[in-house]
């Protein structure tokens, strides 16, 4: 029969993905989106299917027509009979969705982060439950595209496809496939990104790039006067010294955390836990201008060409800075917080995740951290390991899940 693949969302990557799966005939393209009364706009328009406006590196524009088979609000006629579900929604939403699916979901169903983000994992197998030891948990790196809605279930763009994109599986004890995961991810998907296999969540979780933006914010705003500005800051473009410091240092920890869990764990590869600034060098390559270190690097990405500082215009002209915006309300609490977990597990010590880490939190009006220790009252608002009850480095990679080689 066919594979039924399932998309939970209604944003931008959720019309993405929905639409390319749609394109294959063996497959079968649902939607799930809960949110607001998105399911019923969407669904209103589906008899005549939407496009999604492709952008190629050589400037050519293709339009793909498309049409999933179903899309609503109810998981119980969305989840049953499917074989990959790919949860394409903010972090923050991500929790909504696992308690939506888990009493329709089959035994070896694979469940997908795209992207999947820090803690993914723990979220899924704390609010799946058993279920979780029969199905296997794929996280995506990142979204595969840069991708913008044009007009809500009509028509979406894709800017650029990322050329490759890591991934990690980790298997529940009791889940029989036998199709391959990754090449069946890759067909889902298409011809772009080449998936690639990172050989374990933990790695995925240490080279999330939400590490980028909390120190950055920390950097630019901690000694800010408080006096709005007549303009929107640049984000990347704008990088001092000190905030590129900031992010480096905070790289230097989450490989530091890496080696450190290659040393205790036998058995696992964390090769792709990779500098920040290598991991630029590596994915930029042909955007980057100035590659002589990590500030001038950021600073001449034309893939960050005119990106701004989210901020709140208070009255008109006058501006002032948004703390409440996804690179702080998502990037600590499900990023550098279940890091910061991480490394704690690992008996790293992360000056720089610290200091980031307890001025956000003062700006998110949270306490994740008291000190250099994760025992903060606010602890169950993240994604942090501690959060679950695993208390130890080996509870990370022991019970009813295994990581699976390449
Ligand atoms: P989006 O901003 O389009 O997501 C919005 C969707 O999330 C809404 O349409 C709704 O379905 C859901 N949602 C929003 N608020 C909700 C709420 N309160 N409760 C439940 N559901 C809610 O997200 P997008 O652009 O598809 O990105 C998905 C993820 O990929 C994000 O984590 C984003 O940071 C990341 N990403 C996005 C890129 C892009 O080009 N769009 C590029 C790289 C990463």
């Amino acid at each position: 029969g066919k594979l039924v693949v399932l998309t939970c969302g209604g944003g931008n990557g959720a019309h993405c993905l929905a639409g390319l799966a749609s394109v294959r005939p063996d497959i079968e393209s649902r939607v799930l989106t809960m949110y607001a009364d998105e399911a019923e706009r969407w669904a209103a328009n589906l008899d005549s299917g939407f496009i999604i406006t492709v952008h190629n590196d050589d400037g050519s524009i293709k339009s793909i027509k498309t049409k999933p088979s179903l899309v609503t609000k109810d998981p119980k006629k969305a989840v049953p009979g499917v074989d990959y579900i790919f949860i394409v929604v903010p972090a923050f939403a991500h929790a909504m969705y696992f308690e939506a699916i888990a009493p329709y979901i089959d035994d070896n169903t694979v469940i997908v982060g795209l992207p999947g983000q820090a803690g993914f994992e723990f979220e899924c197998v704390n609010l799946l439950g058993d279920k979780a030891k029969r199905c296997t948990m794929v996280t995506f790196e990142s979204l595969p595209w840069a991708c913008r809605l044009i007009e809500f279930g009509k028509n979406v763009e894709i800017l650029g496809f990322k050329d490759t994109l890591g991934a990690s599986l980790l298997k529940g004890k009791e889940c029989n496939l036998t199709k391959p995961i990754i090449e069946t991810t890759q067909y889902i998907l298409g011809e772009k990104p080449k998936v690639r296999h990172v050989q374990n969540y933990i790695a995925i979780t240490l080279m999330a790039k939400s590490i980028v933006h909390p120190p950055i914010m920390y950097g630019k705003w901690s000694q800010w006067d408080g006096k709005p500005l007549s303009e929107k800051p640049l984000f990347y473009q704008g990088l001092d010294e000190r905030q590129a410091e900031l992010l480096s240092g905070v790289s230097d920890e989450c490989v530091a955390t890496a080696k450190a869990i290659e040393k205790k764990v036998p058995g696992l590869d964390m090769s792709d836990v990779i500098h920040v600034f290598d991991w630029y060098l590596n994915y930029y390559s042909d955007q980057i201008t100035d590659k002589s270190n990590l500030m001038m690097a950021m600073r001449t990405n034309k893939a960050y060409d005119g990106l701004v500082h989210p901020m709140k215009e208070i009255e008109p002209g006058k501006y002032v800075p948004d703390f409440t915006y996804r690179y702080m309300a998502e990037d600590v609490p499900e990023g550098i917080v279940p890091m910061k977990g991480i490394a704690e597990l690992a008996g790293v010590s992360t000056p720089y995740l610290d200091e980031v880490i307890t001025w956000c939190q003062g700006k998110l009006n949270k306490e994740f951290l008291v000190g250099n220790k994760l025992t903060g009252k606010d602890l169950k608002d993240t994604r942090a390991p501690q959060k679950y009850g695993y208390n130890k480095l080996e509870d990370l990679f022991t019970g009813s899940f295994e990581v699976t080689p390449r």
